[in-house]
C-alpha cells in the first residue's frame, strides 16, 4: 500500500508538468462566435469539468476516451496528500471532519428538536467517493422508469443498465460464504476500470444479521442489483478484493486521465462562477467558462478565467451544485438580489426538492467476537494508517478488511406492503413507489454514531468506555422521504457552507415509519441465532433501552438521534422545466446554453440505495449522450 501511495505522488509530478506543455503546445481552436478577451496564458479546453469528484473524474475519463480535451478544476487535493487512511475500508470513519471533508453543517432542523447535523462531502480528487463508506447498490428498476414517467425519457432501467455496468469489474468472490453471493450475469463489463469486491474480514453477527431477517419480513437476496433491490445479504462494495482497498472515482480513473495529453486537472481551484456571453440582445445565454481561485501551497490565491470551447459540466454534488449556479445568476430571483447577482436565468427551482435518508441506529452489547468495536477504538487515526500499510489484505481475521469504519457489510432493503403503509398513513406511495425499497436496515459491527458526533447518545447509555465494550448498531434508514428540503446562499463565497434545510420528519408518516422500523429490530434481536451474541438484558439492548416503549418515547428518542446519512439528492432536478425542472433529460440546465449538470444533484426521484452506484450511471450516461452529439465514439 506504501508503494502504491507513493508510486501514484510521482505520476501526479509528472503528469502536471506534461500537461501545460501539452495545452500550450496544442490549443484547442475558439468558436466562430466567440468575442471574448482571452487571456493568452489562460486554461482552455473543450469541456470544462467543475469539481473532480464522483461523476467528475467519471465524465471526464470517458470524454478523454472520445477524444475531446478536457480542464477539471477541483477544489480539494489530491486525497493521498492529506496523510490520512483514505484507502482503507475499515477506517472511513477516520476521514470525516477532517481536511478531507467539506465539512458542513445543516440549518437546525425542527423534526430533531431544532439540531444541527453535520455534512460531509468529498473535499478532493474522487470527492465524496474518497470518504464515503464504499456500499454500491443500483437500487429498484422501478425507481428508474418513475424517472422517465416524470418526463425524462432514456432514463427508464432497460435504457440505463448498461451504463450502472459500464464503469465496473467484479472479478468472481473467491469465498461465497457469509451471504457473499453475486449474480455474474449483471457485472458484463469489459471496459470498467472499476472493482467491485467483498470484504474478507466478518464477524459472526453478521451472518446472524442476514439469517434472521425472514423474521421481520425480509427475504435473504442473492444479488440487489438486478433491478429487484428487496431483501438483505452481504453488500458489495467499491473495494478491490485483492488489496482490500477504496475504489473510488479517483481511484479507478486517474491512471487512465493522467496518461492522456488531452488532459489537464488543477487542484485546489475553487469555481467562483460560470461565465455567459449573450450573442445578441435576443439570444440564449451561452457558458463560455468559468472564473476560479487557485490556493498555492504557500497560501497566496489569485483567480483565473478558464475557457471551455464546447460546454462546462458542473459536478460540484448536491450542496454545491446549486450553490455555484446561483453564484452564476441562476436560481431564485430573491435570493440573487439580496446578493446582488445578476440574473442570468430565472429558476426557482434551483436548490429545491432536496432529499436524504434519514437515519437512527439501535445499540446492542454483545459478545467480543461478534463487533469490531474495540478495535475501532483502540488506535489513533495514526496508528490505524500505520496499520493499514503493513496489514495483510488476504487474511479473513484482519478487522481492517471489513467495509466497517463507516458501514458495515450486511444489508438489508424493505417493502412495506398495503396494509403498512395504511398504517403509517403512507398509502399514497401505492400510486407509483410501491415496488420499491421503503426502509433499510444496516448492520453495523460498532458503535454508530459514535456519542462525539452525536452526544445525545449518551442520553441514553454512558458510552465511556468505549475501548473496552463491544457494541453493534443496527440503523434504519428511511428512504422514501416525503418532504423536499433546499440549498441556498448567503454569501457570495463559493468555499461558504452552504445553507442547508433538511426537512426531517416534517411529515408524520416519515416518522412513523421509522417508530415501525424500530419495533421490527427489537422482533430481530431477539431471534435465538442472533440473540446468542448479545449481552445482557432486553437481548443487550442498550439504545434506545429497554426502557423506551410507547410510541410517544420512541418518537422521541428518534428526534434526538436522528443523523443525515449524506445521501443528499435533487437540488439541480432532471424533470420538465413547468414541472420543478432544472435540467432537461440531456442534463443541459434551462435558460442557457453550453451547461450541464452532471452529479446527485439531478436526481428527480430518491434512490432507494446509497446514491454512488447511480451517480456513476449519470456520469456514463452523460458522457455517452455528449459523445453521440458531437459525432464522437468512446473508446472503452
Ligand atoms: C461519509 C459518507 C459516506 C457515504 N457512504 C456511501 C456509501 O457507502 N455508498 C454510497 O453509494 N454512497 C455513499 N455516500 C454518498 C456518495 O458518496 C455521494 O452521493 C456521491 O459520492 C456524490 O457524488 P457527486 O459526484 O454528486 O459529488 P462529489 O463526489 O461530492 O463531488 C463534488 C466535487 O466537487 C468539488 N467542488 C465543490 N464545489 C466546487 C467548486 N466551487 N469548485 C471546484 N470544485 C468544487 C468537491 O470538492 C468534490 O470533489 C456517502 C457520503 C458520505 C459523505
Ligand atoms: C482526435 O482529435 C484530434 C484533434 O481534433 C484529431 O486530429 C484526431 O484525428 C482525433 N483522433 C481520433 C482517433 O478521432
Ligand atoms: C468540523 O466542524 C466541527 C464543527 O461542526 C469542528 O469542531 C471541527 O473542528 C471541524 N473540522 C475541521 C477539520 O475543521
Ligand atoms: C405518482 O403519483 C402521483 C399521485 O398519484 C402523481 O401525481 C405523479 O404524477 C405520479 N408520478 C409518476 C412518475 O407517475
Ligand atoms: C470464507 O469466509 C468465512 C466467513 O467470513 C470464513 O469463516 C471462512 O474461513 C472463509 N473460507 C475460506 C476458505 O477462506
Ligand atoms: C404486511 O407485512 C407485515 C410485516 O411483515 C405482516 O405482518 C403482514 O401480515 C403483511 N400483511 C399482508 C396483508 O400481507
Ligand atoms: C426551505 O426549507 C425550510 C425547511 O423545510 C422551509 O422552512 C423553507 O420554507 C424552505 N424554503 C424555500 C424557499 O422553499
Amino acid at each position: 500500500m506504501a508503494f502504491q501511495m507513493l508510486a501514484r505522488s510521482k505520476l501526479v509530478l509528472t503528469v502536471i508538468s506534461a500537461l501545460s506543455a501539452c495545452i500550450q503546445a496544442s490549443p484547442v481552436a475558439s468558436s466562430p462566435w466567440t468575442t471574448w478577451d482571452q487571456t493568452p496564458s489562460a486554461k482552455s479546453a473543450e469541456f470544462i469539468v467543475i469539481g473532480g469528484g464522483t461523476a467528475g473524474l467519471t465524465i471526464a475519463a470517458r470524454l478523454i476516451q472520445a477524444n475531446f480535451t478536457v480542464l477539471v478544476l477541483e477544489a480539494g487535493g489530491f486525497p493521498d496528500s492529506y496523510g490520512l487512511p483514505y484507502d482503507s475500508p475499515a477506517l472511513t470513519g477516520d476521514l470525516v471532519s477532517t481536511p478531507l471533508d467539506w465539512n458542513f453543517s445543516s440549518l437546525a432542523i425542527p423534526g430533531l428538536n431544532d439540531r444541527v447535523l453535520k455534512q460531509h462531502r468529498g473535499h478532493a480528487l474522487g470527492g465524496t467517493s474518497s470518504i464515503n463508506g464504499l456500499t454500491y447498490g443500483r437500487g429498484s428498476a422501478s425507481v428508474y422508469n418513475n424517472w422517465e414517467a416524470l418526463g425524462n425519457p432514456g432514463w427508464g432501467w432497460d435504457d440505463i443498465e448498461e451504463y450502472f455496468e459500464r464503469t465496473w469489474k467484479f472479478p468472481a468472490p473467491t469465498n461465497t460464504s457469509a451471504y457473499r453471493t453475486y449474480d455474474a450475469s449483471l457485472y458484463t463489463s469489459a471496459a470498467g476500470q472499476g472493482i467491485l469486491g467483498y470484504t474478507n474480514y466478518n464477524p459472526p453477527s453478521i451472518s446472524a444479521f442476514v439469517e434472521n431477517l425472514p423474521s421481520i419480513g425480509i427475504p435473504i437476496a442473492t444479488d440487489l442489483n438486478s433491478g429487484d433491490n428487496i431483501g438483505g445479504k452481504h453488500e458489495v462494495s467499491t473495494l478491490n478484493p485483492a488489496t482490500q482497498t477504496r475504489v473510488s472515482s479517483y481511484i479507478a480513473f486517474w491512471d487512465l486521465l493522467s496518461a492522456s495529453p488531452n488532459f489537464e486537472a488543477v487542484t485546489f481551484a475553487v469555481v467562483e462562477k460560470i461565465l455567459f456571453q449573450t450573442p445578441s440582445a435576443s439570444s440564449t445565454p451561452v457558458a463560455y467558462g468559468v472564473e476560479y481561485t487557485v490556493t498555492a501551497s504557500d497560501g497566496t490565491t489569485s483567480t483565473q478565467t478558464a475557457y471551455a470551447d464546447k460546454e462546462v459540466i458542473l459536478s460540484a454534488g448536491t450542496l454545491q451544485t446549486p450553490q455555484v449556479l446561483m453564484l452564476s445568476g441562476i436560481g431564485p430571483r430573491a435570493t440573487l438580489k439580496s446578493l446582488d447577482i445578476p440574473v442570468v436565468y430565472e429558476n426557482e427551482w434551483v436548490g429545491k426538492n432536496l432529499r436524504d435518508a434519514t437515519s437512527f441506529s439501535m445499540v446492542v452489547k454483545v459478545a467480543d467476537e461478534a463487533s469490531t468495536n474495540k478495535f475501532q477504538q483502540s488506535m489513533s487515526e495514526q496508528q490505524a494508517a500505520e496499520m493499514a500499510k503493513t496489514s495483510d489484505p488476504t487474511s479473513d481475521t484482519n478487522p481492517l478488511n471489513t467495509d466497517d469504519g463507516n458501514t458495515g457489510p450486511a444489508f438489508s432493503f424493505a417493502k412495506l406492503n398495503a396494509s403498512d403503509l395504511e398504517a403509517v398513513g403512507a398509502s399514497y406511495l401505492l400510486a407509483n413507489q410501491s415496488d420499491q425499497a421503503h426502509y433499510e436496515i444496516i448492520l453495523w459491527t460498532s458503535l454508530y454514531p459514535l456519542p462525539k458526533n452525536l452526544p445525545t447518545l449518551d442520553n441514553y447509555y454512558d458510552f465511556s468506555n468505549l475501548a473496552e465494550e463491544s457494541y453493534v448498531s443496527l440503523a434504519s434508514y428511511m428512504l422514501v422521504p416525503t418532504t423536499g428540503g433546499n440549498v441556498s446562499i448567503n454569501s457570495k463565497d463559493a468555499s461558504a457552507n452552504p445553507l442547508i434545510n433538511l426537512p426531517f420528519y416534517e411529515a408524520d408518516c416519515d416518522m412513523n415509519i421509522q417508530v415501525l422500523v424500530l419495533k421490527r429490530l427489537r422482533t430481530l434481536i431477539a431471534q435465538p441465532s442472533f440473540a446468542q451474541y448479545t449481552v445482557g438484558p432486553a437481548n443487550g439492548e442498550l439504545v434506545p433501552g429497554p426502557s423506551v416503549q410507547s410510541d410517544e418515547d420512541i418518537i422521541n428518542f428518534i428526534r434526538e438521534t436522528t443523523v443525515s446519512t449524506d445521501h443528499q439528492s435533487g437540488t439541480a432536478r432532471m424533470s420538465p422545466l413547468d414541472d420543478e425542472g432544472v435540467v432537461s433529460p440531456t442534463l443541459e440546465v434551462y435558460g442557457v446554453q453550453g451547461l450541464r449538470v452532471v452529479d446527485a444533484s439531478i436526481m428527480p426521484v430518491f434512490a432507494d440505495q446509497h446514491p454512488s452506484a447511480a451517480v456513476y450511471m449519470i456520469a456514463e450516461k452523460a458522457a455517452q449522450m455528449i459523445a453521440d452529439e458531437y459525432g464522437h465514439t468512446i473508446q472503452l
